[in-house]
């Protein structure tokens, strides 16, 4: 079964940030086949990775929903969605990404959302590792058949604020029936020492620290000129920071 890294945290703490330098983690540094889902609605880890974004499975989803006579007479309902899902999936060289775009507006989907959670399945079976840019909710992670994460990163930036979203999504993982084998802690964009008040949230919470990622300025910079975070330097300080924290993660759940 393929290990599950998942993201978590508020907006704007660097969730997709942390994502697309795992993702560089992966191509750089180990050939093991990698699956990155973007499942959040205001998707952009595709962006972040400097892919270009036609379709979403929720695009699949909805045109299915407005016309499901398109089905090629003769052809299965099942087969002419997964033909449709396997235009979705971009294939690169050292990773596989999957958009899911916009969740289901009103009617029912049921049919339609049970072809695709198979169709996931199947396609997840042939990675080793999975990749999960999650929204806030964390919506898709819990509708997967199988609710196992091997490692939840729960990501703050460096203020209670966002520590406070991490201690809640932390609380509410019970609830959403997720088999979470272990979790850690990253802080981004923290300053060399955190301070008494941040550290004591942190204990309160029960996570701990995996890792701390400085403020990188290329980071600014590559997203000003819409240019890929895998086109970053291994010296780059987030880079630095997150290739250490992989190699971590991997002794843990491998
Ligand atoms: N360590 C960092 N140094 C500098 N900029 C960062 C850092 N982490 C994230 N950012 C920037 O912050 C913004 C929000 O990050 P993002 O990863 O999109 O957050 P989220 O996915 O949690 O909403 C982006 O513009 C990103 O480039
Ligand atoms: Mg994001």
């Amino acid at each position: 079964m393929s290990k599950v890294i998942a993201m978590a945290g508020k907006g704007g703490v660097g969730k997709t940030t942390v994502s697309a330098l795992v993702t560089r983690y992966f191509t750089k540094h180990q050939n093991d086949p990698l699956l990155a889902i973007d499942a959040d609605p205001n998707s952009n880890l595709g962006e972040t990775l400097g892919l270009n974004i036609e379709k979403t499975v929720g695009d699949v989803r909805e045109n299915f929903m407005k016309d499901p006579q398109a089905v090629p007479s003769g052809m299965d309902k099942m087969i002419y969605l997964e033909m449709l899902m396997n235009q979705v999936l971009i294939e690169q060289d050292s990773f596989d990404l999957l958009v899911m775009g916009r969740q289901e507006g009103q009617g029912c989907y049921c049919m339609v959302n049970n072809i695709l959670n198979r169709f996931a399945d199947e396609l997840e079976k042939n990675y080793k590792y999975l990749l999960v840019d999650n929204e806030a909710g964390m919506e898709h992670l819990s509708r997967r058949t199988s609710g196992k994460v091997d490692m939840l990163l729960l990501v703050t930036d460096y203020a209670l604020r966002g520590l406070r979203a991490v201690g809640r999504i932390n609380e509410m993982l019970g609830d959403l029936k997720l088999d979470v084998k272990h979790k850690g802690l990253i802080v981004n964009r923290a300053p060399e020492t955190l301070s008494k008040a941040f550290l004591d949230e942190v204990e309160r919470i029960g996570v701990p620290i995996l890792c701390t990622i400085p403020d990188d300025a290329n980071l600014l910079e590559f997203d000003m000129e819409r240019r890929s975070v895998l086109e970053l330097e291994d010296d780059s300080p987030a880079v630095f920071a997150v290739n250490q924290m992989m190699s971590k993660v991997k002794e843990i759940i491998d």
